[in-house]
């Protein structure tokens, strides 16, 4: 067993993100995500899949607690830009029941993500 603490990174939010946006709207619960928020996009990703609530741990033992604020002006700064008047609003509004075609939006965002993809120096001739 490990002596050292394990801090998660944002990577481990991404199942979590995963099963919000399945079970959003179909179960009669409060979801809460944990695991993996360290910045206001988490944050964001995390409601717009639908968390009523979003949890941090590692991002607050790595940053302190300062983090909270520059997190809550992140996102609020997010939500004026698209003009988003609650997070009530935001919330849910990308689960798989709230969108049309959840299949062309899974398919047109991992075909933006490749786009956007750059290798690293070397891999490409
Ligand atoms: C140092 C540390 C101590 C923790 N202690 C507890 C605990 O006592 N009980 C518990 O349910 N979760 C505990 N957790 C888990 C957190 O509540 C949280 O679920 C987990 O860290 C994932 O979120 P994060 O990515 O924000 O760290 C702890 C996490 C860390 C990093």
């Amino acid at each position: 067993m490990s002596d050292r603490i394990h801090l998660s990174t944002s990577d481990e939010s991404l199942l979590r993100l995963r099963w919000l946006a399945i079970l959003h709207g179909r179960v009669n619960l409060t979801l809460a995500a944990t695991g993996g928020v360290h910045g206001y996009e988490d944050t964001v990703k995390m409601l717009l899949a639908g968390a009523d609530v979003v949890h941090m741990a590692s991002c607050l033992l790595r940053h302190g607690p300062a983090r909270l604020s520059e997190i809550l002006a992140g996102l609020r700064r997010w939500m004026e830009e698209r003009e988003y008047q609650s997070v009530a609003q935001l919330k849910g509004s990308m689960s798989q029941r709230s969108l049309a075609r959840p299949d062309a939006v899974c398919r047109a965002n991992y075909v933006g993500m490749i786009d956007r993809y750059e290798a690293p120096a070397g891999v490409w001739r």
